[in-house]
């Protein structure tokens, strides 16, 4: 039994539609307002770790943030799922906006010739196109991404490039 405080607030289609159409012509004309925002309450504790993301030795749970906004912003949680080998590599997003937030454990980022520690509680905005690489992490590493798409499917774009620099060597995970 679940106390009422502890289950998502929903509202019915038709009061969606309502705060829909609201929202629309409240925000019109804004980044990012229309019709396809809709209300979205989602629990932490029922947040779901899956492979659906870019890279397979990390883990994505997605909150449904870029389903109710019709595509236009993801914002998810990614954290690490295995130990760091080639990372990355490098790379590029073609996107309207890109931003992280470490919410644990630490990551190290070459921002083009820039080494980039970023440790619990630090926030990245990365202008779209910069060429990056994430080439180390910890075991307990999750950080929160937030993109405004860049495609219509809402899906993160990326294009590797060619190596801007050399990159250091990842850490070794261990037991300890
Ligand atoms: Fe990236």
């Amino acid at each position: 039994m679940h106390h009422p405080d502890t289950l998502p607030t929903t509202f019915t289609n038709e009061e969606s539609e309502a705060l829909s159409a609201r929202s629309t012509e409240y925000s019109l004309g804004l980044n990012g307002s229309g019709p396809v925002n809709r209300f979205h309450h989602a629990k932490g504790r029922n947040l779901v770790w899956t492979q659906a993301g870019l890279r397979d030795f990390f883990r994505y749970a997605d909150p449904g943030i870029r389903d109710a906004t019709g595509n236009r912003l993801d914002i998810h949680l990614v954290r690490a799922n295995e130990a760091p080998e080639h990372g990355t590599g490098w790379h590029r997003h073609k996107l309207g906006f890109h931003a992280i937030y470490m919410v644990s454990g630490w990551a190290r980022f070459m921002y083009e010739g820039k080494q980039t520690f970023v440790e619990t509680g630090d926030f990245v905005n990365m202008p779209p196109g910069i060429t990056h690489y994430l080439f180390d992490y910890s075991k307990d590493m999750c950080f929160l991404e937030i993109a405004m798409a860049g495609t219509v499917d809402g899906m993160i774009p990326e294009e590797d490039v060619e190596p801007y620099c050399e990159t250091p060597a990842p850490t070794l995970w261990t037991d300890s």
